[in-house]
């Protein structure tokens, strides 16, 4: 198999990612994870005679858990609404999607739907039947076409390690597929986190006075993504910053350093309105389009990734 570049992740660095990897608490299979993963992946193998293209979108924040039963912890900004609409218009656009999600955060096909969508997208009719308000209907239609085509798998997060040993998961099992892949980390990922086994057991006590701990660095996990866990893989990345003086050079220096290919680049205050999409020859700026009230700036972002993509395949056949 082709590697990214022929570099590996470096010593310093695999040391970093074995720490995070053995002080992980083991992810708890529920809901036998990598097994539905492995099935909904088997379906779009090319040997299956699928060979759709499947993307993973990560979407919402990490947290990062100050103690081991877990009553506080530290949270990362991202509401999921980027990863969710991102997951329509790949899926309109003929890709499967794997969504790698913070529970709790915006899905696929809910981002019409009211606060309340339970008790607002029902009603009672005469007989006293319930059925779904026609406002809801077509969100609620598109979710289970998604889900009976086998184009939808939802896999929930909430912690960094669970996040960390998950998108391992995904992006293994996705490395058969080559560039047909796609990995979408839109996901806000916690920089800093409490290894498992220096953190305290119980709920920490406030009578003890003011409270001093030592958080350390989560490694990125994108060079060790690019290079081993899916070499062939068309890799976006995001930056987000609040300074706009520095955001084009960070995401710069995230593609350079990573060898992404493809950085969007967003400011927090206007991420719903513009996003730069940056790669090595050039940066293009995508907007919302502001003459329609409902459009948004996921839909002409999906459009030239999936063009991108395409040439990516192409180029290689
Ligand atoms: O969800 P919304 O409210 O719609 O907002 C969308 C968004 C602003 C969250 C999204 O567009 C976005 O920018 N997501 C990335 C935010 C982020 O974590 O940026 P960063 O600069 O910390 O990380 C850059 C990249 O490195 C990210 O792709 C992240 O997945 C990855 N990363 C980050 C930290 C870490 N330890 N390891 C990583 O791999």
């Amino acid at each position: 198999m082709e590697p990214a570049d022929g570099s590996s992740p470096g010593p310093a660095l695999e040391e970093g990612i074995a720490s995070v990897f053995s002080s992980a608490p083991a992810l708890m299979e529920t809901d036998g994870f990598s097994n539905r993963l492995k099935e909904f992946l088997d379906l779009h193998s090319v040997a299956a005679g699928g060979g759709r293209k499947v993307v993973c979108i990560t979407s919402g924040g990490t947290t990062v858990p100050l103690e081991q039963r877990c009553v506080r912890y530290i949270d990362n900004f991202s509401s999921g609404h980027r990863g969710a609409a991102a997951a329509e218009y790949f899926i309109e656009a003929g890709y499967a999607v794997v969504f790698l999600y913070r529970i709790g955060s915006v899905l696929p096909y809910t981002r019409s739907l009211p606060d309340e969508p339970l008790l607002e997208c029902l009603e009672l009719d005469d007989d006293s039947n319930i059925r779904v308000r026609k406002s809801c209907a077509e969100a609620v239609k598109k979710y289970h076409a998604a889900v009976a085509g086998n184009l939808l798998i939802k896999l929930p997060f909430t912690t960094i390690f669970e996040y960390l040993q998950m998108l391992q998961i995904v992006a293994q099992a996705m490395k058969p597929l080559g560039r047909y892949a796609m990995l979408f980390l839109a996901a806000a990922v916690s920089d800093f986190y409490i290894p498992w086994q220096s953190m305290a057991e119980h709920k920490i006590q406030s009578a003890s006075g003011p409270l001093d701990m030592r958080l350390v660095q989560v490694p990125k996990m994108l060079s060790i993504l690019r290079t081993e866990w899916s070499p062939l893989a068309f890799c976006i990345s995001f930056k987000l910053e609040t300074d706009s003086k520095i955001l084009l050079e960070k995401a710069d220096m995230a593609l350079r350093k990573y060898k992404m290919h493809m950085v969007v680049a967003n400011e927090l205050q206007t991420r719903k309105e513009e996003v730069i999409v940056v790669t090595l020859d050039e940066k293009i700026p995508v907007h919302r389009d502001k003459s329609q009230p409902d459009s948004d700036v996921e839909q002409p972002l999906v459009e030239l990734i999936v063009d991108k993509h395409s040439t990516y395949i192409n180029n290689h056949r």
